[in-house]
Order: C-alpha cells, then structure tokens, then sequence
C-alpha cells in the first residue's frame, strides 16, 4: 500500500508534530510528511520541521483581508504539496466552511478533552471546575463546527488530585503524542471508514483507537 502524504498545520510550539514526523521517521505510521505549515513566522515548530528535513511553508494570515482568500491559499499549498490528509495539530485558526467542505474526511485534528465535552479554549481549567474524573484527548475528522466531526480515537486520562492546569495539561500532553500517530496509522493502514457522521475503525482486539492511561502507567505501548 502506498504511503500516505501528510501535511501538518500549525501555529506555534509544534510538539503534536514532531510526535507524527518521528512517528513517520521510525516507521509507526505508513505516512510521508510533504508539508508543515504555520500561519505564523514565530511558531517554534517550524524550525523542529526544517531540522527534520521535512518541507515547510509559512502563510500568514495577516497579508489577507479575508478569511476565504487566506483558506484559498492555503488550499493552493496543500494541493501543491500533493496533501492527501491534513492534520491540524495546534492550528488556531477558525476555517471557512468552504475550506472545510472541500477536505472534508480528508482532515482532522486533535483536541486536548473527551469530545463532545470541553470543545474550544480552556479546555483544562474547564475540565477541572467541572469536577470531571477523565480528562483526556481526542482525534476527529473536521467539521465545520469547532471541534466537531467522526471521532476515531480518545484517550482518557485521570484527574488526579492537587491536578492544576498546568500539571493536567502535561499529561494530557503526553497521550496526545501517542494518540496523534496511533489515529494517523489507523487512517494510513486503510482502517478507519465513516458511517454517517461516525468514524468506524476496523475491529481488533483489543480496540486500537482508544487509551486508558492508568494513574502511574504511561500507556499500552510502554
Ligand atoms: C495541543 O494541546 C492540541 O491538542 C491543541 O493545541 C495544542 C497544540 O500543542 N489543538 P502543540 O503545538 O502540538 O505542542
């Protein structure tokens, strides 16, 4: 099978990203980086994608009075790049329904909670005034509502007590770095189909598109 071609958008620390460009590298993922992109000059991850020697391309927003000329541009690139899925990985910025409908199943995102819970910012400081025992993360084909679309895969994460923001989000950090490529090789494998508005993947035992990261336990795969 042939591998996949990825691009990568981001906007700044880049840290999902080089969780799929090693993914990538070291042969977890059947996927070929072709494009990392950031709307913008200062995201730190594009400097980790140039030492990756993978192809990179900043677009900035600001040199575009619209929304849908700036997603216009970036359709340009992504289809110069030869994309065949693109992967949001801390790219914040709302896109155009337009945008949307034109890749749609052919891109999806990560987000730090246990979607339909928590979409949006905040989503820690959320997370713990709710009282919520999982915190967690999950992978999703893009829709055009924020932080909508097929789920295919989540990991939960415990809330532990004397949790802040801070320490929350770092472990929930840590699963989206093996939840990210284990969703990328699950769609590159040819295993994920959707059904209506559900992501399906291909049966095993045990489910493969989900985490459980027991307190004190960094996952299956350790
Ligand atoms: C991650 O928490 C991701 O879930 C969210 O934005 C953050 C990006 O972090 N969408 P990084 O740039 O991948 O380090």
């Amino acid at each position: 099978m042939a591998r996949l071609r990825i691009a990568i958008l981001i906007s700044g620390r880049g840290s999902n990203m080089a969780s799929l460009l090693a993914a990538c590298r070291d042969g977890r993922v059947a996927a070929d980086p072709v494009l990392v992109l950031s709307n913008r000059a200062d995201a730190a991850g594009l400097a980790i994608a140039e030492g990756a020697g993978v192809a990179t391309r900043l677009l900035s927003h600001r040199g575009f009075a619209e929304r849908a000329a700036f997603d216009a541009a970036l359709d340009a690139a992504l289809k110069e790049a030869g994309a065949e899925l693109v992967c949001l990985a801390g790219f914040m910025r709302l896109l155009t329904r337009g945008f949307v409908e034109a890749w749609r199943n052919r891109m999806i995102n990560i987000h730090p909670s246990l979607l339909p819970a928590f979409p949006g910012l905040d989503t820690h400081r959320r997370a713990l005034a709710a009282g919520v025992r999982f915190a967690g993360c999950t992978v999703h084909y893009v829709r055009f509502e924020t932080d909508t679309g097929p789920i295919v895969a989540q990991a939960a994460v415990p809330v532990l007590a004397g949790d802040d923001e801070t320490s929350l989000a770092g472990r929930v950090l840590e699963a989206e770095h093996r939840l990210y490529p284990l969703a990328i090789g699950l769609i590159a494998a040819g295993k994920v189909r959707i059904e209506g508005e559900r992501a399906v993947v291909e049966a095993e035992d045990p489910p493969p598109a989900s985490l459980l990261n027991p307190i004190g336990m960094a996952g299956p795969d350790r």
